[in-house]
């Protein structure tokens, strides 16, 4: 077992220590009051019936029937603190992997399965539940009842306890074998639950849907899914049975003790008699140890097989924040915030391979707008990501009036930066709702006004519901450019002095081009524009293009003197028929 995560798997009940304090006082409690039963029972055999004795009788019986009316009512209170104690603690588990997960960089995602991150928070996390809510109630309840049983046996004749007590630490060592391996098939149970997971969200979405159908693959999929689901059902059946032969020994062997016990019990050479009446109280005590030592057996197989899941939760929360905010970060005013951005030989690279961004070095003065083209995978998408600092530079910095993007604090990044990306994601919620994502405090007159600056107003207006149709992969979708003008009308409503504009590559018909073009325009008014081009028709008023080619910028000036060079730029233009005479 890991020390180090069991110490931490211990301080996640911390805060709620004063609780579960009180839990536990609760049931050293009631186990204490359970094992007096045995003792009033031995007194009634033993003493009140054989003496006819009804006062003492009458108050053994009720003593007997307090003990478990209270211990019953204190049972109801103790599992309500104790869930109460578990969940909070799931609780705290589940949103820390959130918060952590939020904090992480794009890089992460990227690498990530989508499901991967689903099922550890669903499944990972719901597992540790049993083991959470119950165990250190489990631990203590049944320890000081055995240990209370232990005791009372060896009080009423030592000989008959140690004669039945022989057998348990052989079942201590059985069990902890059984729990090494239920920890290996939870292990490889929870691989395949994450599996299944990233199967389902990757081929049951919209996009998903699409590919599967189109490309004929849906039967394929449909079996791949089946294979890993057989192999959760068995890897479900192989943890269920491992060591369900070790559990039916004990038992069995807790089942015969009683009888074992009546033999010891009569034989001439054990000493002196045992009365009838500590005979029964003992075989009592020890029919209700059954079920304590058989819990604890069971406790520690499920501690071993959470572990498991703890390992694979704490590597989550452990994964390191490569993107963080400084301590003491620079906050810029809004009001003051001119939006000069500068590239100083910034290099960046995703992998080992080869460098995506190559000494790129880059003045934007606030106001401008400066035009990036070149070839797809040239790296302008990446140039666009530095700013907004969705990866930082390798080497090299880039800044946003003089100060280094590291340096400002997120919110002052966010508020100064807005990117249109290639992809437009819209949530799973109303129009409106998804628009107001980018300022929740922005009324419904703003909302409209920044769709009409979007030029989508009139597509939404139309629609029955309005603003209040719900899109997102379960509901309304909209166009390719519909979309993208939802993109402009968010940043509208963010109203930032920096955009970066990624021009989406699917193409447009001219209606919807224009309408997207004079979105982008208005929303370009007086602010620095890095716009990522694909249409080179769109880019000629702009007051500097840069040509980037394998992450290095090769050219860059005017259109007219970009056209009169004859260069790189010269020769795209030629390429896209969009030369057109001066
Ligand atoms: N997360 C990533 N991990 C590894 N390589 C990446 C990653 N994202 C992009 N790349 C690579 O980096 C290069 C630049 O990508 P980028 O998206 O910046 O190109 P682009 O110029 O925007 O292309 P397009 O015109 O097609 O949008 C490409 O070769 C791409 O394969
Ligand atoms: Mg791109």
């Amino acid at each position: 077992m890991n020390r180090a995560n069991i110490r931490r798997i211990l301080s996640l009940f911390h805060p709620y220590r004063m609780r579960l304090g009180a839990v536990l006082g609760l049931i050293v409690f009631s186990a204490g009051l359970d094992i007096i039963s045995p003792f009033l029972l031995k007194a009634i055999l033993d003493t009140a019936l054989p003496e006819r004795d009804d006062a003492l009788l009458t108050m053994l019986v009720g003593g007997m029937i307090g003990i478990a009316v209270v211990g019953g009512v204190l049972g109801v209170y103790q599992t309500l603190l104790s869930n109460q104690v578990g969940q909070r603690v799931m609780h705290d588990l589940r949103s820390a992997v959130y918060r952590h997960l939020q904090r992480l960089s794009l890089a992460f995602f990227t690498r990530t399965r989508t499901g991967e991150v689903q099922s550890r928070i669903a499944s990972d996390i719901g597992g540790v539940q049993n083991v959470v809510t119950s165990t250190a109630t489990s631990i203590v309840s049944n320890a000081t009842t055995v240990l209370a049983s232990v005791i009372a046996m060896f009080v009423l004749d030592w000989r008959l306890a140690v004669f039945s007590l022989g057998l348990l630490p052989f079942f201590v060592i059985l069990t902890r074998r059984v729990g090494a391996q239920r920890k290996e098939i939870t292990t490889t149970r929870q691989e395949t639950i994450a599996d299944m997971s990233s199967i389902v969200q990757e081929s049951l979405s919209v996009s998903g849907i699409l590919l599967g159908k189109t490309m004929g693959r849906s039967d394929a999929l449909a079996e791949r899914f089946q294979s890993e689901s057989a192999r959760l059902a068995e890897l479900e059946v192989r943890q269920r049975m491992a060591g369900r032969w070790v559990m039916a020994s004990i038992g069995i062997a807790f089942a015969v003790m009683p009888a074992a016990v009546y033999w010891f019990a009569g034989q001439s050479w054990v000493g002196s008699a045992v009365s009838i009446g500590t005979v029964v109280a003992f075989t009592t005590l020890q029919t209700r140890l059954f079920r304590p030592i058989m819990s604890l057996l069971n406790v520690q197989i499920d501690i071993q097989t959470s572990l498991a899941l703890f390992d694979r939760i704490f590597e989550y929360l452990d994964l390191p924040v490569d993107i963080r905010e400084r301590e003491t970060p620079v906050v810029l005013d809004r009001t003051t915030l001119r939006g000069d951005v500068a590239f100083e030989d910034v290099c960046f690279r995703y992998d080992e391979e080869r460098w995506t961004l190559d000494h790129v070095s880059l003045t934007v003065p606030a106001g401008t707008t400066t035009a990036i083209v070149g070839e797809t995978g040239s790296g302008k998408t990446t140039l666009g990501y530095l700013v907004a600092r969705l990866y930082d530079a390798d080497s090299g910095r880039v800044t946003i009036d003089g100060v280094d993007v590291r340096d400002l604090s997120f919110e002052s990044l966010a508020d100064a930066v807005g990117v249109v990306s290639q992809e437009t994601y819209l949530v799973h919620a109303t129009v409106r709702e998804n628009i107001r994502f980018a300022r929740p405090e922005a009324t419904d007159e703003e909302v409209e006004t920044a769709a009409r600056a979007a030029q989508i107003h009139h597509v939404i207006a139309s629609l029955p519901d309005g603003y209040e149709t719900v899109v997102g992969e379960r509901g309304y979708r909209f166009s390719g450019g519909e979309k993208q003008r939802m993109a402009i009308a968010r940043t509208v409503l963010r109203n930032p002095p920096i955009l970066v504009l990624d021009e989406a590559t699917s193409a447009l018909d001219t209606e919807t081009e224009r309408a997207v073009q004079i979105a982008l325009e208005r929303l370009s008014e007086g602010r620095t524009v890095i716009a990522i081009a694909h249409r080179l028709s769109t880019v000629r008023d702009a007051e500097q293009i840069v040509v980037l080619e394998s992450g290095r910028v090769v050219e860059r000036g005017s259109h007219d003197e970009l056209v009169l060079a004859g260069g790189r730029y010269g020769a795209m233009l030629a390429g896209s028929g969009e030369l057109e005479p001066a």
